[in-house]
């Protein structure tokens, strides 16, 4: 079956987690990745966090499936000539390297014009113009400069950063399409153009509602669906929420049975109005559902603490699947803290190929998150991470390389 990104070439100069994050997307989806790296050494994640001695890391054969590897000294002069053939034969150059480094490379948006005027050149940078874009960036610097870090955690502690990585893996999204409307576009007015995701504004656009929420803040002076109203004080910044979750729909993770000793014995209940009247049923508070005082969502606002501590008296009379049976029969939205040793052995999620095994020449069998986008007609196999250089004679051949130059070339250092 055709792939939707059949005969786009990337020239992917990605490296770490939030460019190849973009490029691996792009593979899944049927694009050509050709991954250039460091001869001799490579992205860096490939000996980063090592589990096997010697042998490509999780964290780069995780973010790097359905890629070819090439290596190419791009600061050798012949090394540059190689990169310019590729440059000439591929649709988009996705990069995130340190501000300025592709334009010391000598590959500048111009020259880069000059050589393919069809390109997209796609870059990660942490920070869009402004004081701090010529700033190294890594995801906990962007999850604290986008406002996530500030409105996540409890109110009496520090700052905290999320473990979803939406500073790497959310800028990779954004850039990915950022890149296929640059590929749409492009079929109009068959012109390349410049594609930029900064982390600072990829986090900040995941954390939409919480400037939404400073300007309710800022005109109100509260919010009554934070866990700081009726009882705690509101500064003049948003604060941190701890779990809660919207203003009609409140929600708190409690406790299920057995949590004294596992950490993730614990369900995310949500009290949504429309189910008030069920949930009291399920927790044995009738009375609730047409006390005046509860059966309105106003009215439960500043009585949340008392509600959910009602409720958590029941479910922590259930584990976690048993509470998420019983609730789901009654529509009410709720959500069992799964750790990652349950995800990685739940059936549906193998099945969907969201889980997926794959196998590696020098580490064996291991899992991955599979393309979590499904397309109905452009299914996704999954396909293991290249070695370092891999491809780099046949891709050499495919620019018309004879082997006899090949070998010159990598006599030379240039691959
Ligand atoms: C992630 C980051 C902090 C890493 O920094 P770093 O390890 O110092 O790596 P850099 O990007 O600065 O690149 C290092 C050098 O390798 C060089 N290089 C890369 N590939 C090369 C190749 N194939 N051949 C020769 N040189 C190469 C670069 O030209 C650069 O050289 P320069 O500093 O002399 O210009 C930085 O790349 C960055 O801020 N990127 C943008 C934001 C981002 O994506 N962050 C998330 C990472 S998950």
């Amino acid at each position: 079956m055709s792939k939707a990104l059949d005969g786009v070439r990337i020239l992917d100069f990605t490296h770490v987690q939030s460019g190849p994050t973009c490029t691996q997307l792009l593979a899944w989806f049927g694009a050509d990745v050709i991954k250039v790296e460091r001869a001799g050494a490579g992205d860096i994640t490939r000996e980063q966090l090592r589990d096997i001695p010697d042998v490509d890391s999780l964290y780069f054969t995780m973010l790097n499936h359905n890629k070819r590897s090439v290596t190419i000294d791009t600061k050798n002069p012949e090394g540059k000539q190689v990169l310019e053939a590729l440059i000439q034969k591929c649709d988009v150059l996705v990069e995130n390297f340190a501000p300025g480094a592709l334009d010391r490379m000598g590959f500048t948006w111009e020259r880069i014009q000059e050589l393919n005027p069809c390109m997209i050149v796609a870059s990660v940078k942490g920070f869009g113009p402004g004081p701090y874009e010529d700033c190294k960036v890594y995801e906990n610097v962007a999850q604290c400069a986008g406002g996530a870090a500030s409105t996540t955690g409890f109110d009496d502690g520090p700052p905290v950063v999320t473990g979803a990585q939406i500073g790497d893996s959310g800028t990779g999204l954004h850039l990915a399409l950022g890149i296929v409307t640059a590929l749409y576009q492009r079929t109009h007015t068959g012109r390349g153009q410049r594609v930029l995701a900064a982390m600072q504004d990829g986090v900040l656009n995941l954390c939409r509602v919480k400037l939404r929420d400073q300007q309710r803040l800022d005109r109100t002076g509260v919010m009554k669906e934070y866990p700081q109203y009726p009882n705690g004080t509101f500064g003049e910044a948003v604060p941190r929420a701890g779990n809660a979750s919207g203003g009609g729909q409140p929600g708190w993770i409690l406790k299920c049975k057995g949590w004294e000793t596992d950490p993730n014995a614990y369900i995310y209940f949500i009290t949504q109005a429309p189910v008030w009247a069920k949930i009291c049923n399920v927790i044995g508070k009738e009375e609730w559902a047409t006390d005046p005082d509860y059966a309105t969502a106003p009215a439960r606002l500043p009585r949340l603490k008392e509600i959910f501590a009602e409720i958590e008296r029941w479910t922590m009379t259930k584990t976690k699947f048993e509470a998420m049976q019983i609730l789901n029969k009654h529509d009410i939205p709720c959500g069992p803290i799964l750790s990652m040793k349950e995800i990685a052995a739940e059936p549906s999620l193998r099945k969907t190929g969201t889980i997926v095994e794959v196998d590696h020449p020098t580490r064996g069998k291991y899992l991955t998150v599979g393309n979590p986008i499904k397309l109905s007609d452009s299914p996704t196999e999954v396909l293991r991470s290249p070695l370092l250089g891999e491809h780099t004679d046949e891709v050499m051949a495919e620019l018309g390389y004879s082997p006899e130059q090949i070998s010159a070339l990598r006599t030379a250092g240039a691959i």
